[in-house]
């Protein structure tokens, strides 16, 4: 795809935003079946269920521009997803899986956020104030989850030291 203007720059993000978000919902129960404590794994399941709403948001806006949803593969978050395998496959030690699983996680969201923050940008500039504000929910949630996930990882991280 051409990317000539700021609407085909949109576009491709919503792409690619579209495509991270079905890899993040394939192995979001991976997680969760891993978690070692009961508040990790609720905040897993509990992003699940928003990140089922959150890829339903990106199909309303590919609507909004008579566009079918269609991701295209974005190697970033391959490669955080990957990092995030590896540690659940390596870490016994059910304290470090969990903080391994939650920088992971962070990681993921940090990547949200930022392509999140830009598409609400991205969207007023070109004139798409509903998408704007869909997009804007999402990327409150995401940083609602960034900072669930920092709370239990200070949790965690105090129970150690007790
Ligand atoms: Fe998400």
């Amino acid at each position: 795809m051409a990317m000539k203007t700021l609407d085909d720059l949109f576009v491709h993000t919503l792409r690619d935003i579209y495509y991270a978000e079905k890899q993040i919902l394939k192995v979001l129960p991976k997680m969760a079946k891993k978690a070692g404590s009961d508040a990790l794994r609720d905040g897993f399941e509990k992003h699940q269920a928003e990140t089922e709403g959150q890829i339903e948001r990106l199909e309303q806006v590919f609507e909004m521009r008579d566009q079918k949803p269609r991701g295209v593969t974005c190697d970033a978050i391959n490669g955080i997803i990957e990092e995030a395998k590896e540690i659940m496959s390596e870490a016994d030690d059910p304290a470090v899986l969990d903080a391994g699983m939650i920088a992971a996680a962070q990681a993921v969201e940090h990547y949200e956020i930022t392509r999140y923050g830009t598409l609400v940008s991205w969207a007023k500039q070109i004139g798409m104030d509903d998408a704007a504000k869909l997009l804007q929910q999402t990327l409150d949630e995401e940083k609602k989850t960034d900072q669930l996930l920092t709370d239990l990882a200070e949790k965690a991280l105090n129970k150690q030291a007790a």
